[in-house]
């Protein structure tokens, strides 16, 4: 990761053009920052005076998740069986003392500036252009970094494509800007930056980024907020598969499938919690089928944990493509693509499962299997073999 940062870092980087621009309201100012050729060691001197390239650089890397089961269950108070893998978000910020804070991603071709200080204001954060400041300034906001500096950002997730690459990044952020206490601490404060930004979404993503644990699926229940660790086998590998259909939340329909939970909610209570028995109250046939893969899904997930304790990975598999089934059929979040990458996952000998992970409407399919059983370079679209491995570290540097 370190060398895929400063690989990325020889790529453009040199003297840094500024142009500025403000934001319609007139309350925050994003400064576009744009990179140009040469070496990064010109870059660095250009933003950070003589002083502050002796202060205390510091880096972190969020890692990405990749959900086994349990979707939708989160903000429903349910279970999932998440876990952190090796594909991830670094971010190194190098203190300089100004009141701002640049940020540069090889994502953009574009840095951006803002200002310390931030509101935790939707109407400030959530209206940001270029569109990825908004997640960024969501995390000044919480976290409160108290000294400006530049931050740079590599990434091995594709973004948009369900591994949660904004809690990887929120993570990683959170960490370098000082934020401390438990993984539940940092998650609350990822989680309520990417509310600021615009999207009504659960803990499970940066709780899973912060205190994921290698070698372990973290099960969590939402109604408690608690997390218990399930090793993985051996003998069981991890594959996922990006479907190439990439999208941001804010532009799907997840705040709609939010809202749809808590009005059946009104009705039965918080849906992670029901009983399938408490499903036939619901008279609305949408907002049944929408409860039903809740309460369902919460029920596979003590299941998949449950076989993966027991070495039955056949029973897991099954689970999971049960998932999808629910998922696609009863909560409506597939994909035409998704499916057909499931079906061609699971027609491999040697997959135990496969389901679509995470907020679905595009994004990866995981996969269950044998060691070995799928051969990645064969697969239509980019896919990965993944390992557990811990949530999100920061180291500091003198430089
Ligand atoms: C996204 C959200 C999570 C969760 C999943 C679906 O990844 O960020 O909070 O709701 O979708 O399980």
């Amino acid at each position: 990761m370190v060398a895929a940062l400063s690989a990325a870092g020889q790529m453009r980087q040199s003297a840094l053009e500024e142009t500025s621009a403000t934001i319609p309201d007139g309350r925050v100012t994003v400064a576009p920052r744009v990179y140009s050729s040469g070496c990064r060691r010109m870059a660095d001197r250009a933003a950070a005076p003589e002083g502050a390239r002796m202060s205390l650089a510091r880096r972190a890397t969020g890692p990405g998740r990749v959900n086994l089961i349990g979707d939708h269950t989160d903000y429903n108070r349910g279970l999932a069986l998440p876990i952190a893998i090796d594909l991830g978000t670094t971010v190194e910020f190098t203190p300089t003392g100004s009141s701002g804070i640049t940020f540069f991603s090889t994502l953009h071709r574009q840095g951006i500036t803002l200002p310390l200080g931030l509101p935790p204001d939707p109407e400030v954060v959530g209206t940001l252009e270029p569109s990825w400041a908004r997640l960024v300034a969501g995390v000044i906001a919480t976290v409160g970094p108290e000294i400006g500096g530049v931050c740079r950002i590599v990434t091995t997730l594709p973004v948009g494509a369900g591994l949660s690459s904004s809690a990887a990044l929120a993570t990683a952020l959170a960490k370098v800007f000082g934020a401390t206490g438990s993984p539940m601490a940092v998650a609350k404060l990822c989680q309520q930056a990417e509310n600021l930004s615009g999207v009504p979404v659960g803990i499970m993503d940066p709780l899973v980024c912060a205190g994921g644990r290698a070698g372990s699926a973290s099960l969590i229940d939402f109604s408690t907020l608690s997390v218990e660790y399930v090793p993985i086998p051996g003998s069981a590998e991890i594959v996922v598969v990006d479907s190439g259909q990439h999208r941001t939340l804010r532009d799907t329909k997840y705040a709609v499938r939010v809202a749809e939970c808590e009005a059946a909610a009104e009705t039965i209570g918080p849906l992670g919690l029901a009983h399938e028995s408490d499903l036939a109250q619901l008279r609305d046939p949408l907002l049944l089928k929408r409860a039903r893969h809740v309460a369902s899904e919460c029920r596979r997930v003590r299941q998949v944990a449950e076989a993966l304790v027991s070495g039955h990975l056949w029973a897991a598999g099954t689970y999971m493509t049960e998932s999808h089934r629910s998922l696609a059929e009863d909560f409506g979040v597939s994909t035409p693509g998704l499916d057909s990458l499931v079906d061609h996952l699971r027609s491999i000998d040697g997959v135990y499962g496969a389901r679509m992970t995470g907020a679905g409407f595009g994004g990866s399919v995981v996969a269950l299997s044998r060691t070995g059983a799928i051969d990645v370079a064969s697969l239509p679209t980019p896919a990965w073999r993944v390992t557990a491995t811990d949530g999100t570290a920061v180291n500091h540097d003198r430089r």
